[in-house]
């Protein structure tokens, strides 16, 4: 994972002031903003106050009244006052010297795990993950993590994780790199995963379920999964397929399946169907034509013999409610149609 996400860094990357500082009260500033507001916003609340303020030590000896000035229009204004009062402890208790250690860091007012990881990392190169609402979607989506990100148990998870994807050399790289990988490319909506470089191993892009992870809370911890078969008939005959992998259904025999779907073929059905620890969204299209690379893991039957295949139920309903199998003793559902 590293190594693409430095690629994808080094060529994606913005050019942002807080990124040529290894100042940990500058740091600590840009965070606090970039808490409160986007990257576009927060640059120029960057720039004034860090020119405003450019030591600790200013800020600390600034009066309130006008600090809160400063950060007028940024809102919540608790963080404008924890940053003050943090900027004088450090002052007073630190002599102006910021702590260079997560315990001492973590334990400033108002400075949560987050920003901690943040200001360890980046201004003393301690290997310390970042894990924020960006981080959280990149990991959950790329490792297929379900458990919901806003509980504990999935924060774990994800902290798990991150703990073993970071660069140890180079902490404070890999986590600039995947806050802005969450930021730019793996965005809440309106991905780029066409320009993505971790298509092939990003859980989600391969299994259709980009819109649905994150989790969050109150949704069931199950995966959703994307099926598209491929329901084709030539001269009474159906192509079906033995399930082979250690996967859903192992041993039933189900349809074809595509990862791409073709303009020229008619979506006939869809439907969900959960599983113990899966939600299937279930397409059936139908096609006249099976593409070639599908042939060799599939056969081909009678229609009149494909209930005699045992077949998930989702499939097996799929049959019937579709009228699929003409000669068959299976009862029909009063709702069929012809296909
Ligand atoms: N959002 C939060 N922290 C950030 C950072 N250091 N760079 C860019 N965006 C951020």
């Amino acid at each position: 994972m590293k190594k693409l996400l430095f690629d994808w860094f080094s060529q994606k990357k913005r050019d942002l002031p807080w990124r040529h500082t290894k100042d940990p009260y500058l740091i600590w500033l840009s965070e606090v903003i970039l808490q409160q507001t986007q990257v576009v916003q927060g640059l120029s609340y960057y720039l004034n106050f860090s020119s405003k303020y450019p030591t600790i030590e200013d800020l600390a000896n600034a009066p309130e009244d006008e600090v809160l000035k400063v950060w007028q229009g940024l809102g919540y204004y608790s963080r404008a006052r924890n940053l003050h009062k943090t900027a004088k402890i450090v002052t007073e208790t630190y002599n102006g010297i910021f702590p260079n250690n997560y315990d001492e860091i973590r334990a400033l007012p108002g400075i949560g795990d987050y920003t901690a990881a943040a200001i360890a990392s980046f201004a003393f190169d301690l290997c310390y993950p970042v894990l924020d609402g960006n981080v959280s979607r990149v990991i959950s989506r790329m490792f297929g993590v379900i458990t919901p990100i806003d509980t504990l148990a999935g924060k774990a998870e994800l902290m798990k994780i991150l703990n073993k994807q970071i660069d140890k050399k180079n902490p404070a790289e890999f986590n600039q790199a995947i806050m802005e990988f969450g930021a730019i490319q793996c965005k809440p909506r309106g991905t780029l995963c066409e320009t993505c470089p971790f298509q092939a191993d990003c859980y989600a892009f391969r299994h259709k379920v980009i819109d649905i992870l994150p989790m969050k809370k109150n949704k069931t911890a199950v995966k959703p999964r994307r099926l598209d078969y491929l329901v084709c008939i030539e001269d009474n005959h159906i192509w079906i397929k033995k399930r082979m992998n250690r996967d859903i259904w192992q041993g039933l025999y189900d349809f074809p399946e595509t990862d791409k779907i073709s303009k020229n073929w008619k979506l006939l059905d869809i439907c969900e169907h959960q599983l113990s620890h899966q939600k299937l969204t279930i397409s059936f299209w139908k096609t006249e034509k099976l593409p070639e690379k599908l042939k060799s893991s599939a056969q081909k039957v009678p229609i009149s013999q494909f209930f005699e295949f045992a077949t998930p139920k989702p499939i097996h309903n799929f049959a019937i409610k579709n009228q699929l199998i003409t000669n068959s003793v299976e009862k029909k559902s009063p709702n069929v149609k012809k296909l």
